[in-house]
């Protein structure tokens, strides 16, 4: 195989890619990591997730070990103060909710998110030497800022971010590392010419005495075309660190096809010449690469490598291992309906609030969130603010009740066929909320890649992220490390 650009930690063959909501936990991104790859922990919603696992009893104890560490003293023992119960939710009591972000929250509401995403990293990174990254979407701006700097506290060593144009996130990195502010500008619908609005974490507000700088991690923007990743090789407010070049087949959300929107008979965007990346425009940048979206496979990598990519980006066969934080039961039912050649996927251009196309699995026996369930936003990560006629700033979601999205301004048509990912999400990792009509269902997503995940599986009904590993490199000569300390 090619060998010109040489692997290392820095460099690893193997990204395994980030997953929200908590898919990929520290649990996996630990695991690969140590096994001489980059595990990359999610960091979307990651404050509900962990005031979740704390409501759920915390059972290991690690979510209070790692908060044992963080250094801004009290925001930890009040953390377990309002949501720490011991023995779980009485008789599964809906989980206690956190207030939904806004342009502006409260410095105990931001020191939160610094929290979750402290913990998550900080666990994922404990007991070895080894790198781990953070992923989040550019998209979700509101919590972002604070969940960079939690988990810049606890030493990430790579921030991957697509789902958007990350422009101003170099910058930021820049800045906290030397506990500066930084600010990005706010996406706000319905702005005047000439308005802006903007979102700023100024990290002395809540750690004035912080004196050791820390370091910058890496930054590696995930984007679906070349021309974007020549904007931000060039035109980003600090340094890209390298680029994950991401297809449409990628698990997750996909970046939506160029130019006019045509569907397939099932209703799915049809992707053409238009919207395959040109690699030599991205080799002619320098910078590193990895390529994601159906290469998850010996051949899949060979054929990066072959491409002068360092490696490749991988999210579907990780999201089956045993280390993911996907619900067992539905890890058991996807994998029996990949056995019995039961799946499908769907990319479904209506379900994301966000606009992009997500994927969604389908398989006998999963019983999924569908237009009936009855519309409530309370999480509320893909909410976008708008300027109210009143001036102010409100925050809109097309898949909250409709009644309510077309108040606020929004267009009727904008809500038809939407889901509500967040609590989807919540609720594929075993964190669904409780409600008067039983507990929201899930909402799985995966790569087409999925389908053909049996040649993998084998006979097998689980298998671990050591053998995803093991599996990948077969071909190329490199091998799982060894101890990491
Ligand atoms: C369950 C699941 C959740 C994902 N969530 C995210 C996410 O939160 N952010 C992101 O940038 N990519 C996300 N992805 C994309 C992966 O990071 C990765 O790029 C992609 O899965 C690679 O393609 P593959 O699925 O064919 O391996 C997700 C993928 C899966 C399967």
């Amino acid at each position: 195989m090619d060998t010109e650009s040489p692997s290392s930690p820095d460099n690893p063959l193997i990204i395994q890619g980030g997953m929200g909501i908590g898919v990929s936990n520290w649990v996996l991104a630990r695991a690969v990591s140590m096994s001489g790859q980059l595990g990359v922990v999610s960091g979307t919603a990651i404050d509900t997730v962990i005031v979740r696992r704390l409501q759920d009893g915390d059972v290991g104890g690690h979510v209070r070990t790692a908060i044992e560490q963080f250094p801004i003293p009290g925001v930890g023992e009040s953390a377990i103060r309002r949501y720490f119960l011991p023995d779980g939710r009485p008789n599964a009591a809906p989980y206690k909710m956190l207030p939904m972000q806004k342009q502006v929250v409260s410095a105990a509401r931001q020191q939160l998110i610094m929290l979750a995403s402290f913990v998550e990293v900080w666990l994922a990174k404990h007991g070895h030497d080894r790198p781990v990254g953070i992923n989040l979407l550019t998209k979700v701006q509101m919590p972002n800022l604070a969940t960079l700097y939690g988990a810049m506290l606890a030493g990430v060593d790579f921030v991957l971010m697509g789902a958007g144009i990350p422009r101003e996130i170099p910058g930021a990195l820049d800045a906290f590392a030397e506990h500066r502010p930084a600010s990005l500008k706010f996406d706000v619908a319905g702005l005047s010419a000439g308005e802006t609005e903007s979102l700023t974490f100024d990290p002395r507000l809540h750690f004035p005495n912080a004196s050791t700088p820390l370091s910058r991690p890496r930054f590696l923007a995930i984007v679906s075309a070349h021309s974007l990743a020549t904007t931000l090789a060039r035109k980003a407010n600090g340094r890209v660190d390298g680029f994950i070049i991401e297809g449409p087949t990628a698990g997750g959300h996909n970046a939506p096809p160029r130019g006019e929107l045509s569907l397939n008979n099932l209703g799915e965007p049809i992707y053409g010449e238009r919207d395959v990346v040109d690699l030599e425009k991205v080799r002619e940048l320098g910078l590193p690469f990895w390529i994601a979206g159906g290469v998850g496979s010996p051949e899949g990598l060979r054929a990066a490598r072959a491409a002068g990519a360092a490696g490749i980006q991988v999210g579907t066969l990780f999201a089956y291992c045993s280390e993911s934080g996907l619900a067992a039961d539905i890890k058991a039912r996807v994998l029996s309906g990949v056995r019995a050649n039961g799946v499908r996927i769907l990319t479904d251009p209506r379900a994301s609030p966000t606009g992009y196309p997500f994927k969604l699995v389908e398989v006998d026996g999963l019983d999924s969130q569908d237009e009936r369930r009855v519309r409530v936003c309370d999480l509320g990560y893909l909410r976008t603010p708008y300027r109210a006629a009143s001036g102010k700033l409100g925050y809109r979601c097309p898949a909250e009740p409709v009644d309510a999205y077309v108040a606020k301004g929004g267009d009727v048509a904008d809500t038809v066929g939407r889901r509500c990912l967040c609590n989807g999400l919540a609720a594929n990792i075993g964190q669904p909320q409780r409600r008067s009509d039983g507990d929201e269902k899930p909402l799985v997503t995966s790569g087409d890649d999925l389908v053909s995940l049996g040649g993998f599986l084998g006979g097998r009904e689980r298998y671990s992220s050591t053998e995803v590993i093991e599996y990948l490199l077969s071909q190329t000569g490199a091998s799982i490390a060894g101890p990491a300390v």
